[in-house]
């Protein structure tokens, strides 16, 4: 569940962390930095660790690159690390960044749940913990947390789908769709899939959209049963290529494929086009990484979801500065994390499709044209 709430500025945030939310409404909220230090703080004195969790996703690596050079632009000292999805490395690198002094350490986690000892050491080592994209959970030893709103990304591919398919204009079908959701261990798919479900599960309960594999969660809180671990790329091809093989043999005819990311979106084109069918299904992703834009625009990717990561690694950074200064940081929502409302910047994120690529992703300098086949 996600919470909105007045935050409130002018004392420690994490005094604040229970009894004064005033919900029912997104609004405007300043919390004073935990850990901040003196105004005068000498920038290039001042450690900032980021730990991100894999290089192997091409968002990742445009994260980090933009965080940091955000940060050393204000005159930062960054420490960047990638863990290689592996979270006992991660770990190991938060407590490093905390001992050499890191003041403030953001943390893309990969398990969110296995980095909290980390933080927590990292925290009583006097750091300012962000949680950056992914929430940390069940630890209050996470300041803040800055994503894009994560329920709405599944609304989107799942609004996409009901509108490519006329399920609002009353189309019957019963259309054919195959399901899958992202890791187990990431909180953020939860949401995607939360989202996508409020729009497509009831067409799921009237029938007019079906599973042949049967591979359907019993509710939300099943989600983790079609998690696709560590969001990988051959293995939801490999899940792909079973559910098709098993299930799509003779005229059964594929419809769409919730993908929640462009990793599992890969995977689909690939299973699909090794089917050597004449049509290729709606297929939905998320992030806009170069090969699933080009995707899009040769008809083989149906729609994607923009998260700006300038955007996101510019609120980042302005925390970071706010934090650093003892400055109020600006936060307009909160995600729980099992143990407490975390404040939360919430940005919004786009769907794209081929009419959007040009205008959104080329003209705004974050694919070039040719990277997106145009
Ligand atoms: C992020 C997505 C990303 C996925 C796999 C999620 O937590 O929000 O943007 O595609 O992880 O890295």
């Amino acid at each position: 569940m996600k919470f909105t709430r007045k935050a409130i500025a002018g004392i420690s945030a994490l005094a604040l962390m229970t009894g004064l939310a005033a919900c029912g409404g997104s609004s405007r909220g300043t919390n004073a930095a935990s850990g901040g230090t003196e105004a005068s703080a000498n920038a290039s004195d001042t450690l900032i660790g980021i730990s991100m969790p894999t290089k192997s996703l091409e968002r990742w690596n445009k994260d980090g690159a933009n965080l940091e050079s955000q940060l050393e632009k204000l005159g930062y000292k960054v420490s960047l690390q990638y863990a290689d999805n592996k979270p006992n490395q991660q770990v190991d690198q938060i407590q490093n960044m905390a001992n050499d002094g890191a003041k403030v350490v953001i943390v893309g986690s990969i398990d969110g749940t296995a980095v909290g000892p980390a933080v927590e050491a990292a925290k009583s080592n006097g750091a300012t913990i962000i949680a950056y994209d992914r929430l940390i959970m069940n630890t209050d030893a996470v300041d803040y947390y800055a994503t894009f709103d994560l329920a709405e990304v599944g609304k989107l591919q799942g609004q996409y789908i009901a509108d490519a398919l006329g399920l609002e204009d009353g189309a019957t079908g019963p259309f054919n769709i195959e399901l899958m959701t992202g890791s187990p261990d990431d909180n953020n798919a939860r949401y995607f899939f939360e989202g996508a479900w409020s729009i497509l599960g009831p067409y799921f309960e009237s029938g007019v959209l079906q599973s042949p594999s049967g591979k359907v969660p019993s509710s939300v809180d099943d989600w983790q049963s079609i998690g696709i671990l560590s969001w990988d790329q051959k293995k939801a091809q490999d899940e792909m290529e079973n559910r098709l093989n098993s299930f799509y043999t003779g005229d059964t005819k594929l419809d769409a494929v919730l993908a929640p990311n462009d990793a599992l979106a890969l995977g689909t084109v690939n299973a699909i086009e090794a089917k050597g069918w004449d049509y290729m299904p709606v297929i939905t992703g998320q992030d806009c990484d170069k090969a699933n834009v080009a995707n899009i625009v040769a008809g083989k990717q149906s729609m994607d979801v923009f998260k700006d990561t300038r955007k996101l690694a510019d609120a980042v950074a302005t925390m970071t500065d706010q934090i650093v200064k003892g400055e109020t940081v600006e936060t307009d929502s909160s995600y729980n994390n099992g143990t407490k409302d975390v404040p939360t910047k919430l940005l919004t994120p786009i769907t794209i499709t081929k009419d959007n690529v040009q205008e959104e992703l080329v003209d705004t300098g974050y694919i070039s044209a040719e990277d997106a086949g145009l």
